[in-house]
């Protein structure tokens, strides 16, 4: 059996003041009234027999409006605190049986071409039934420090380095054989679970403890905060020998931070001053003098000012404004 599993318990805080806490981005219906969490359950219907939405407390209302919307047949799993998506991908590989395969993509990623989507889909599947993990790599076009890096030749995965810092990510660029990780993941149940208590024992282990507990597909928070917080790109993607590539031919948009967001907005022909500064959010006519490459987000309750090269920054205003609540 194939499952599409959605990740959606990230809050999106790069994208902060437009994602919120109480309204994470991929529920913003910015696309055709569409939201990005619609989008990927409609995308992979045609290839999966069933789907699978593991998201927090916090969010399940909203994940169960698209659901009731799209009438959907869906297994929810709901995390009671968000314990990074090692944790999430554990308890998904945990709730099926063993030889089931995954198709694990994040809730927020904007793709084009339904072709060529479900061409790499099936050549994963291909592989993933071999007892291979794989990834999605797609071309890298700038030296951008929030993806994941896969160096490759062909299918094989010579390394995959998460989050570089600017110099590396530059340099793998030039390198020339390096892919960004979409952040889509395949494989079988039981490999994930392996590689996963092979390398990191402890999340395996608390994964499996609160998982056992769990109530319909809830978790308990108390159980799940002994879980070691850790993405599965550090815990299983780096170390693992099992990991393979397929090179995405369809269009990836990742729209995770500002930087990613300005670039899909000029490619749609989104308002850019000469000296590439951009408005989100209003139609205030609003001037920019003696600044570059500022982007300003303007909501109801918050503004943002931001040089777009920092773009992976917004996520500290994020958590200083959560310490202080
Ligand atoms: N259920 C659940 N629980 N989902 C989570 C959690 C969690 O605790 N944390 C994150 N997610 C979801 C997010 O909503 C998102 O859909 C997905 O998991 C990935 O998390 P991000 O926080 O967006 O990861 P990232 O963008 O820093 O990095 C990942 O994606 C990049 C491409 O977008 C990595 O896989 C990189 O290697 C990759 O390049
Ligand atoms: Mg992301």
């Amino acid at each position: 059996c194939i499952y599409n599993v959605i990740l959606s318990g990230g809050v999106g805080s790069r994208l902060w003041p437009l994602s919120r806490k109480s309204h994470p981005k991929q529920y913003l219906p910015l696309f055709n009234e569409q939201s990005l969490f619609e989008l990927t359950i409609q995308r992979n219907r045609p290839i999966a027999d069933k789907l699978m939405v593991i998201g927090n407390k916090d969010n399940d209302h909203l994940s169960q409006e698209v659901l009731d919307k799209l009438d959907v047949e869906c297994t929810k799993i709901i995390e009671a605190v968000p314990r990074n998506t090692a944790a999430a991908i554990a308890f998904a590989a945990l709730a099926v049986e063993e030889d089931d395969i995954l198709i694990v993509t994040p809730s927020d990623h904007l793709i084009e071409d339904m072709e060529a989507y479900q061409e790499a889909m099936n050549k994963a599947i291909d592989l993933a039934e071999k007892d291979h993990i794989v990834t999605f790599g797609v071309h890298a076009t700038r030296p951008e420090t929030g993806y994941g890096y896969i160096e490759h030749r062909g299918d094989n995965v010579l390394s995959f380095r998460e989050k570089p810092n600017h110099i590396t990510a530059q340099d793998f660029i030039e390198q020339g054989n390096f892919l960004w990780n979409s952040g889509m993941f395949c494989f079988k149940a039981k490999v994930l679970l392996k590689e996963l208590k092979k390398f990191e024992k402890e999340i395996y282990e608390t994964s499996k403890i609160a998982w056992k507990e769990n109530i319909n597909g809830g978790l308990d928070e108390e159980l799940s905060m002994n879980i070691p917080s850790n993405s599965i790109d550090y815990a299983v993607m780096e170390r693992s020998k099992k990991i393979k590539v397929v090179p995405a031919k369809f269009v990836w948009n990742d729209l995770g931070s500002f930087e990613s967001l300005y670039d899909y907005f000029v490619l749609n022909g989104h308002y850019v001053d000469r000296n590439g500064n951009m408005v989100i959010g209003t139609e205030v006519y609003t001037s920019f003098v003696g600044v570059q490459n500022t982007i300003f987000v303007n909501t109801p309750t918050a503004n943002l000012i931001l040089q777009k090269e920092y773009s992976q920054e917004v996520k500290n205003v994020y958590t200083h404004l959560e310490k202080r609540n």
